[in-house]
């Protein structure tokens, strides 16, 4: 493992994000890095992805939604409505591509997708997604965090499902927050 790599994609974030965001990411890392042990999946690049999956978040949805046109990025309704929320994860694997030069297409799109998934994940892209949802700086105010933490070693597939059950369950409380594609998602997976 190429840990001065590691070590200067760290110190960049320490230098853009703000320090609870900086400790979640290195909490994803940490939790990243044990379940690519786990599940057999490449342990620099779940570390990787972990490290810059939030790199973008330190931007205004307005900084978000420039960032997209200039690229070309299509931006949905509901993305335009909450940019901070669902931009940042579109902008980030930009980012880590041209900032950072990650060209590994499998850490790109777990870092596109880990906050909304998307029908057909690769494992890494599972990986990413529930470590940023039960790394250990998560308030334990999520519920059933502990038994979705315990579910996620022991099966990381019923661990997704239940992280997307509660994503779902908390946008229910608050329709105007749904992606369309968190729900996707579940279904794909509930269905497989
Ligand atoms: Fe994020
Ligand atoms: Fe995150």
């Amino acid at each position: 493992m190429d840990s001065e790599k590691l070590e200067y994609l760290r110190k960049c974030m320490k230098e853009v994000l703000s320090d609870s965001r900086y400790r979640h990411v290195i909490g994803v890392e940490e939790v990243c890095h044990d379940l690519a042990l786990i599940y057999g999946v490449d342990v620099e690049s779940a570390c990787i992805a972990g490290i810059l999956h939030d790199c973008a978040k330190y931007m205004t949805g307005d900084d978000m939604i420039r960032e997209c046109v200039e690229h070309g990025i299509e931006i949905s309704k509901i993305e335009r409505k909450l940019p901070h929320m669902l931009l940042h994860s579109k902008v980030g694997a930009v980012y880590a591509r041209e900032k950072y030069g990650i060209n590994d297409e499998d850490i790109l799109n777990a870092i596109e997708f880990h906050t909304t998934g998307r029908p057909g994940m690769s494992k890494l892209e599972r990986i990413l997604f529930v470590a940023d949802y039960i790394e250990p700086n998560r308030k334990d105010s999520i519920p059933r965090l502990n038994e979705i933490r315990e579910t996620v070693y022991r099966d990381l597939d019923e661990g997704f499902i239940k992280i997307l059950e509660n994503k779902l369950a908390y946008l229910n409380q608050n329709e105007y927050l749904i992606d369309p594609r968190t729900e996707e998602t579940y279904k794909y997976y509930v269905n497989k």
